[in-house]
């Protein structure tokens, strides 16, 4: 047993996302959340420069006290999961493109057409493609960037014409011409529009990495003894720029549960309770 909480992270409010699945999954666990909003959106920035701010946060999340780092952006996990798992050996730091690339290649069929979504920088990366590849290399990836989704979501432009019309510019062409049967949200942010993804294009099957990683933590847990039982850790959340939005979603969650949220400075070093 251990009543330690599960660190998470994102470039903001997208890795918010895993959080309803880890809860209906494995109740017990408590968790520390850091969402990275002052410096988001990563996955149009350099390399570098995402592993020294995934770095500064998970050293930060080790100090803290937490029991495993699960890092719930796409673009980090695409670009220095190995790094920061070099880095901190004494702590199970997972991505979320490994557990989903390991599912889609065991549940979808040879004949399927499977197109992946997401930041510039993880499609550049193709780490799904070859992920998936590498555990069956018979099934067909398309993939296509979205850059204009995570700052429209930051902002909270969901349920209206702007986001239905931002995503027919980057997938009509992408699912018509690819003849795509299925779609992985390639990035935490996505399951926040995929009520107006299923609208538009109904044929397609939604793979939703937010929901498939949660698995993913139990095995994790499952492996080291490490569940947690009767923690009274209060769940708490970090932004590095606190916005209504983030709070707001935090709110929808949790609903009545008893919660946490503290603003933290973007030096990683001044904390304010809320
Ligand atoms: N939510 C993130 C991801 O899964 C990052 C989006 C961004 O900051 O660009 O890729």
């Amino acid at each position: 047993m251990d009543n330690r909480p599960i660190g998470f992270f994102d470039s903001g409010l997208g890795g918010l996302t895993c959080i309803p699945y880890l809860m209906r999954e494995l109740p017990e666990e408590k968790i520390i959340y850091f969402g990275d909003t002052a410096r988001t959106p990563y996955g149009s920035k350099a390399t570098r420069t995402i592993r020294n701010f995934s770095m500064e946060i998970t050293d930060f999340l080790v100090k803290s006290d937490v029991k495993m780092i699960v890092i719930a952006c796409n673009t980090v996990s695409a670009t220095c999961v190995d790094d920061l798992q070099e880095r901190f050996p004494d702590i199970p730091i997972i991505g979320i493109i490994e557990p989903t690339a390991r599912y889609v290649a065991t549940y979808r069929g040879v004949k399927d057409k499977v197109g992946v979504i997401g930041t510039k920088v993880t499609i550049a990366s193709h780490a799904y493609k070859n992920k998936i590849q590498k555990y069956n290399n018979r099934i067909q990836i398309a993939e296509a960037p979205c850059p204009a989704f995570v700052p429209l979501i930051e902002e909270g432009i969901i349920d209206n014409e702007i986001m239905d019309l931002t995503i027919r510019y980057y997938m009509d062409s992408f699912v018509r011409e690819n003849n795509l049967d299925a779609v992985v949200l390639g990035c935490t942010h996505y399951p926040l529009i995929k009520k107006n993804i299923e609208r538009l294009y109904p044929q397609l099957d939604i793979i939703n990495p937010s929901d498939i990683v949660a698995g993913r933590i139990r095995e994790v847990l499952d492996d080291r003894d490490g569940f947690a039982s009767g923690s009274d850790f209060t769940n708490v959340f970090y932004a590095s720029d606190l916005s209504e939005n983030f709070i707001n979603m935090i709110d929808n969650i949790f609903k009545d549960e008893e919660k946490k949220v503290k603003f933290l400075n973007f030096d990683l070093e001044r904390e304010i309770s809320r």
